[in-house]
């Protein structure tokens, strides 16, 4: 896995997600580059809008991962799942978050606010972007989903 402050990260949050996205900016997301997509302040949003933004910047390889905040990261995983290339996994703790890696070669992390708290929040970003993916018999499954 490359060092963090090689890795450009894309990240989105609606309301509910909107705290946490700038404490993962000022904590675990603060060696990396990263493209922020708003949204930037508690006012209501639409989080398909903001999953589109960040899956269109993966997707078009503008960034090496996304991550995307929502209430309970569901919506985000549904709506950024839909854009050919993402591998959304919604993860609300950090063994799912290494296997998404690992297993999925999930290529955007969503997280939910009203879910997680914050603490285990940052430990499964750092997990998340701190694992490879194993490849090998993976690799097959994942070239099935494409
Ligand atoms: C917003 O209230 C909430 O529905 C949204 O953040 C998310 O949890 C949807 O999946």
């Amino acid at each position: 896995m490359a060092d963090k402050k090689d890795l450009t990260i894309a990240i989105g949050a609606d309301h509910a997600g909107f705290v946490l996205k700038q404490t993962l900016i000022g904590s675990v997301l603060s060696d990396c580059h990263v493209i922020d997509l708003g949204t930037d302040s508690p006012t209501p949003v639409d989080y398909p809008d903001v999953a589109k933004r960040v899956a269109a910047v993966v997707a078009a390889g503008k960034a090496d991962f996304g991550v995307l905040i929502c209430g309970t990261g569901i919506g985000m995983s549904m709506a950024a799942g839909k854009i050919r290339g993402i591998r959304a996994a919604r993860c609300t703790e950090p063994v799912s978050a290494e296997l998404s890696r690992r297993h999925n070669d999930a290529n955007v992390l969503c997280l939910g606010a009203r879910i997680t708290g914050v603490e285990l929040a940052k430990k499964t970003l750092e997990v998340w972007l701190t694992t490879s993916f194993d490849g090998g018999r993976h690799a097959r499954r994942v070239g099935k989903i494409e």
